[in-house]
């Protein structure tokens, strides 16, 4: 059984439908859900799904190894990253493979700052005629690690940020677990 761990900051919709995808799967369980905002909507969405979670503060994340033992307990294989906004200490980078979703076609539209709407906006600004979704490994850079996968979807030139939020979602749900069951049932 390989075993996967997300980290989520939000909402945390595609964490949950990464944990319905995986509902039942004989080689592949979400071990836990770990969040650095006690208030983020995924934790609800965890404890109804029955699965684990740990929040943690600043403190806890960048200068102790309170996350890194309790990955390590649980023996996760892998660490996905499902709108997790703190920057990725080295201690982590170096012990687990991590993969991370970004809701546009990168190298465009990404680093420090550029998360959630503030991206939609900058793509419907520019005028841009697609976005996407990009999953890609995780370096000590935000946005920068080897990309894995991408998508593109059109943007019409009424779209608003939202409307490209959608369209970007569905793409996010359609294609992130799927990736991960080939990342780590092939690996
Ligand atoms: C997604 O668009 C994802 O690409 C990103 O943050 C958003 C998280 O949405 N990096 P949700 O919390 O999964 O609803």
């Amino acid at each position: 059984m390989k075993k996967v761990a997300i980290f989520a900051s939000g909402s945390g919709s595609n964490a949950e439908n990464i944990a319905r995808y995986f509902n039942d799967n004989e080689h592949l369980n979400i071990e836990c859900i770990y969040s650095n905002k006690p208030d983020a909507y995924v934790i609800e969405r965890a404890k109804k799904l029955g699965i684990d979670t740990m929040v943690f503060d600043r403190e806890m994340f960048y200068h102790s190894n309170k996350v890194l033992d309790d990955l390590r307990q649980r023996e996760v294989d892998i660490v996905i990253l499902a709108g997790f906004l703190w920057l990725i200490p080295g201690y982590l980078i170096r012990n687990f493979k991590i993969v991370n979703i970004h809701p546009a076609l990168l190298p465009k539209y990404g680093g420090k700052g550029m998360y959630g709407n503030r991206v939609h906006k900058a793509v419907v600004d520019n005028g841009e005629k697609y976005s996407g979704i990009t999953i890609h490994y995780v370096n000590e850079k935000y946005d920068e690690g080897k990309i894995i996968f991408q998508a593109k979807c059109e943007i019409l030139p009424d779209d608003s940020p939202e409307d490209v939020a959608k369209k970007v979602h569905k793409l996010e749900y359609e294609h992130f677990p799927k990736v991960i069951e080939q990342l780590v049932l092939n690996s």
